[in-house]
């Protein structure tokens, strides 16, 4: 199988900078469940590497049909770039009237492409482009190298498409469960993801994912072991304390998230209920010379 270092299409908050921490745990005869699976990069991650285990992913934000549109978009940037390579684009330089024109053009004909991609080449001001606009949109970046076909990205991987409580009272049951739980951080900003709720209705999940669906969540998960993602900001450890989880170990990553102030995320992985439950699992994770502390 493939390993993908990256999810095929842009998805922000995916977890490129954790995936080989989970290549390197056995999963072997564990049922994964990715609860917050988003792009599905860590559930390709687990099962490129533990193919002997059973791995869901809950693709919420239906990513599956971003990437059902890959070819279509492939065919698109492709075309772009060949007709925009003349008029030289430079990043972040104001789009000119010539490039206005061509990129009109082509995007008029094409079709089935992954439009949240398409938008972030433009700084998502592809619409206004479209309109023709009077504002001038800034090129952003139109990548020179070709969108992968990835049919086999999640391959053998189960899809789920549910809110985080049902799918963790779905599968909680099983004796070898394991959740995976990467949430949308709380006291961070959360407006870059969906906004569409599975039935199509609008959500801010900004404002509605919050202290109370991280408790919710931590009770709903129980004794069972779980891998949960947090800010540094989340204090997600004052909680565990309060909500009597009896085990937990953590590391901590800091990520460079580019030209922001400030640009380095803190991000930790905490390890709960881990002894008790799983002991196929192996530690390794959490034995390496980074920052790691168990309690
Ligand atoms: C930090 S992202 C997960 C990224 C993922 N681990 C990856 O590597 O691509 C958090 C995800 O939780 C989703 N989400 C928000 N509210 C949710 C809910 N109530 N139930 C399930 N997922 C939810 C968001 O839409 C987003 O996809």
């Amino acid at each position: 199988m493939k390993r993908y270092t990256t999810a095929p299409l842009k998805f922000i908050g995916q977890k490129r900078n954790w995936r080989s921490k989970f290549e390197r745990i056995n999963f072997s005869g564990s049922v994964v469940v990715d609860v917050f699976g988003g792009s599905g990069l860590i559930s390709h991650a687990i099962k490129a590497s533990s193919p002997r285990a059973r791995v869901i992913w809950n693709d919420f934000d239906n990513y599956a049909s971003r990437l059902s549109k890959i070819v279509a978009t492939e065919a698109l940037r492709a075309d772009l770039y060949e007709a925009l390579k003349p008029t030289k684009p430079i990043q972040d330089a104001n789009i000119t009237d010539e490039q206005k024109a061509i990129i009109y053009a082509v995007t008029a004909w094409h079709t089935g492409y992954d439009e949240y991609t398409a938008q972030s080449w433009f700084n998502h001001q592809l619409l206004c482009l479209r309109k023709g606009d009077a504002s001038i949109p800034r090129y952003y970046r139109l990548r020179s190298t070709p969108y992968p076909e990835c049919s086999d990205y999640l391959k053998g991987v189960e899809r789920e498409q549910m809110d985080f409580r049902e799918i963790i009272s779905k599968y909680k049951g099983l004796p070898n469960v394991v959740f995976i739980c990467d949430p949308p951080y709380i006291f961070t900003v959360q407006s870059t993801y969906s906004k569409k709720g599975m039935d199509g209705s609008e959500h801010d999940f900004h404002s509605s994912f919050g202290l109370k669906d991280t408790i919710e969540m931590i009770n709903m998960i129980g004794d069972k072991p779980a891998y949960i993602f947090a800010s540094e900001k989340s204090e997600i450890h004052v909680l565990f304390d309060l909500l009597g989880v009896s085990s937990y170990s953590d590391i901590t990553k800091s990520i460079n998230i580019g030209t922001g102030n400030p640009s380095m995320l803190v991000e930790k992985l905490y390890y709960i209920n881990g002894a008790k439950r799983s002991p196929h699992i192996q530690h390794s994770l959490f034995d390496n010379p980074e920052r790691s502390a168990a309690r």
